[in-house]
């Protein structure tokens, strides 16, 4: 059985869908911090299958014994965590305590029961900001955030477990800009109150849930003086996913790999894309730079592509649709909007 930890969320519920579907026996523990119960019910009408579910906190080492002690798990994909950037800036020992911690114990606890495969749900925010593009997994390592170092903490924390115990296989996935959502539009990212990221402000706007997107900055050395960033279909991701634990479930060491597509979008490319996709028009206006955002990122995809057989298909219109078609059906409507 593979334990998808964080699988009720974005990227776990998408991975999940993907395994089932491809006659994996999968088992998922949540707190449900970020996420709803929902997501299993919506799992189970894409695959037919409801997964086996925990609602536990990674802090709770006794859960996590449980769930082991009670399920043969020989994998574990770890997705939970706590992401918004911001928020850790505010609060950087909720972020130490929840992720750090909370995935000392998970290790623990899959020593514990000999457990020694793990996917780890990296960042390109790993990477330092200085850099030549594109960012291949050997460019130099920093981080700007709390949330990031919780990111490159527990890498390093990896690979200490791994040069010191042989029998560990572990994968470090470091995501580019994960957007889009289930063809069904069953499952996808509703972020709680106003988003952070670029994609779902977009999609609270042309929902007449926000007036207007602020794009921040216009004055980078870009195309257009906009940001760049390597956007990936969350539907590539959780391929990405699955392709890493076919790596991993024969072989023993750590690997790491970059997953995104290569190719290095504007914001104004983005919401042109948005536009002409959804046929729709999104409100923006510039506004100053955000602090700690760089010009340019996006990925050297050569060694997901020659190591694991990952090649992202969907491209930046398929993305802009299914984001949209999930917010769509699940984003509150104001009534100004019609
Ligand atoms: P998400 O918030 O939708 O999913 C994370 C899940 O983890 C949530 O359902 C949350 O309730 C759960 N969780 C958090 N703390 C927990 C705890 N202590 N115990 C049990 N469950 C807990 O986020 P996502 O976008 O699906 O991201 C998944 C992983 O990928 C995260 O680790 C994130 O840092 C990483 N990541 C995300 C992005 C992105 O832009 N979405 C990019 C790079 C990396
Ligand atoms: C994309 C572009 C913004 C919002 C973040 C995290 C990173 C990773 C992915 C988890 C940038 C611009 C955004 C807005 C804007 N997450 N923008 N107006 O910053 O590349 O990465 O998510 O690991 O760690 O930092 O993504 O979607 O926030 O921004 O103009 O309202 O859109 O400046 O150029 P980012 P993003």
């Amino acid at each position: 059985m593979i334990l998808i930890t964080g699988g009720t969320g974005y990227i776990g519920s998408h991975t999940a869908v993907k395994l089932i579907e491809q006659g994996h026996e999968i088992v998922i523990f949540d707190n449900l911090y970020n996420s709803k119960i929902d997501a299993l019910d919506n799992i189970e009408k894409i695959t037919g299958v409801r997964p086996k579910f925990y609602k536990a906190d990674m802090l709770d080492k006794d859960a996590l014994d449980k769930i082991f002690k009670e399920n043969q798990i020989h994998c574990v994909i770890h997705f939970a965590g706590l992401k918004a950037v911001g928020e850790s800036v505010e609060e950087p020992l909720k972020y130490f305590h929840n992720n750090i911690t909370g995935t000392i114990n998970l290790l623990m606890t899959m020593q514990k029961n000999n457990c020694k495969k793990i996917i780890f749900s990296s960042s390109a925010t790993v990477y330092g900001t200085t850099q030549t593009m594109p960012l291949d997994e050997t460019s130099p390592m920093g981080v700007t955030n709390p949330y990031g170092r919780t990111k490159l903490v527990i890498e390093d924390m990896l690979k200490d477990l791994s040069n010191s115990d042989k029998e560990w296989g572990i994968v470090l996935l470091r995501y580019f800009n994960p957007i889009g959502a289930h063809k069904s539009s069953l499952i996808g990212e509703n972020p709680k109150g106003i988003p952070n990221n670029l994609m779902p402000y977009i999609c609270k706007v042309a929902r007449g849930e926000l007036p207007v997107l602020n794009v921040f900055g216009n004055d980078y050395d870009t195309i257009d003086g906009t940001g760049v960033r390597d956007y990936i279909h969350v539907e590539d991701l959780a391929e990405g996913h699955v392709k890493a634990y076919k790596k991993i479930i024969n072989q023993k060491g750590l690997y790491t790999y970059n997953l995104g597509t290569g190719k290095g979008y504007s914001v104004l490319q983005v919401i042109d894309a948005f536009e002409k996709a959804n046929k729709i028009k999104i409100n923006y206006k510039f506004a100053q730079r955000r602090a700690g955002d760089v010009a340019i990122v996006y990925a050297d995809t050569k060694k997901a592509e020659e190591e694991l057989g990952f090649k992202a298909k969907y491209n930046l219109e398929d993305m802009c649709k299914d984001s949209w078609n999930f917010a769509k059906m699940n984003l509150k409507k104001l009534p100004t909007n019609e």
